[in-house]
């Protein structure tokens, strides 16, 4: 019995996965669905989490909190160890999040109507916060074959060559692609941006779940000081499920670009992290490691469940394990069913909500993103009502 086997009731607890369906779903009634769209976890927290929010609570004070030394050390540490990424203290700065730290790097170095690059299909924020600054997308759609994605580097330097086009966001792993991109295709996307002079956001957010003896390369680890300007954001947030605890990191080795980010902040307010996000930090980058290995073995077994179960009840189905990340890219074109039609069988035959596609681009068209990372009674359940939507 692992600890991950453990079922933990979430509805009613404010829960955006599994409280918030009936809106984005746009059904009436939820309360029989099973969620597995939004990347976040079923499973409860690490202990060392629990028991350090715990022990800040003993203390009764709640103001105003500063992040001390010791817990960016211990960040500072932990790439170091899982990535062998040597960075300083005073490169990283702090954000309720990976997502508002993207429209802080937008709105810090690129102007309205300037053009940010991305590789579709690709994590929806990507566009979303952009376009909503104003800013126009330029879009490097991904090549496609037998289930596994690559970049088109020729595609990627003319969109890179483009004048309006100041910025690349890199998401590595990718999601929902499942990607943890080669050195040498880093190498090349570092060449291009830097010929062009394109700033790259390299969100790392999923760094850490890595499968099958996969290994994350940090972008900006292989970098040259002549290369182009990088900002990398981490977080303990995917990785040891803390996404409602808000924090992430952007590290910048650049000082001037670190200065205009801090005025950015304190342009908006920002303070630094909530009081509780910084105890969980500390805990889970001194004392997650166990943890995240018995976290590994289980969600790579579970990827391997649906891949050995799903295509084998449905015929059309294809499934590429990922090599990083939670969330299967489940490719239903041979199928030949459109995607209304799937997500009403999902929904009102199967009661299992997933996210479509093309919420990740036009390109997502024909593909399905599954979230694996529930209690294996969870996922067997999910598997069966997947298997009955497609009957
Ligand atoms: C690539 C990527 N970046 C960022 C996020 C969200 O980051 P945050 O919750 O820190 O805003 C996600 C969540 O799924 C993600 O997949």
């Amino acid at each position: 019995m692992s600890r991950f086997d453990e079922v933990i009731n979430r509805r009613n607890t404010n829960s955006l996965k599994w409280d918030m369906m009936e809106a984005i779903y746009q059904i009436e009634d939820a309360s029989t669905i099973l969620p597995m769209w939004v990347a976040d976890m079923d499973f409860a927290a690490p202990e060392v989490v629990i028991k350090a929010i715990g022990e800040r609570l003993n203390h009764a004070v709640l103001g105003y909190s500063i992040v001390d030394d010791s817990t960016t050390g211990s960040f500072v540490s932990w790439v170091k160890k899982r990535h062998d990424w040597t960075i300083n203290k005073d490169w990283v700065l702090y954000h309720s999040g990976v997502v508002p730290a993207i429209a802080s790097i937008v709105e810090t170095f690129t102007k309205p109507q300037d053009k940010i690059l991305i590789t579709p299909p690709v994590y929806p924020p990507f566009s979303i916060v952009p376009t909503a600054l104003d800013r126009g997308m330029e879009e490097c759609v991904m090549v496609e074959k037998d289930g596994q994605y690559s970049l088109d580097f020729d595609a990627f330097e003319k969109s890179a060559a483009k004048e309006e086009v100041k910025l690349f966001i890199l998401c590595n792993p990718h999601n929902p692609g499942g990607i943890v991109w080669s050195e040498d295709d880093l190498r090349e996307m570092l060449r291009l941006c830097t010929k062009y002079n394109v700033l790259i956001l390299a969100d790392e957010i999923h760094a850490d779940l890595m499968f099958d003896g996969h290994k994350h390369t940090p972008l900006a680890k292989i970098a040259s000081e002549e290369d182009a300007r990088i900002i990398t954001c981490m977080a303990p947030t995917k990785t040891f499920n803390l996404a409602g605890v808000q924090i992430a990191m952007m590290i910048v080795s650049d000082d001037a670009m670190r200065s205009k980010l801090s005025e950015n902040s304190a342009s908006h307010g920002q303070m630094g992290p909530n009081t509780f996000a910084i105890a969980a930090m500390k805990a889970v980058y001194t004392e997650g490691e166990e943890w995240l290995a018995e976290l590994l073995a289980y969600l790579s077994a579970n990827m391997d469940l649906v891949i050995e179960k799903i295509p084998a009840a449905v015929p059309g189905i294809n499934i590429t394990k990922p090599q990083g990340t939670y969330l299967l890219w489940i490719d239903y074109r041979e199928t030949g069913l459109e995607e209304q039609e799937v997500m009403e069988r999902l929904l009102h035959t199967g009661k299992l909500a997933l996210d479509p596609g093309s919420k990740y681009g036009e390109s997502g068209r024909g593909f399905l993103r599954m979230n694996i990372a529930c209690p294996r009674a969870t996922l067997e359940d999910g598997i069966e009502r997947f298997i009955k939507a497609f009957k």
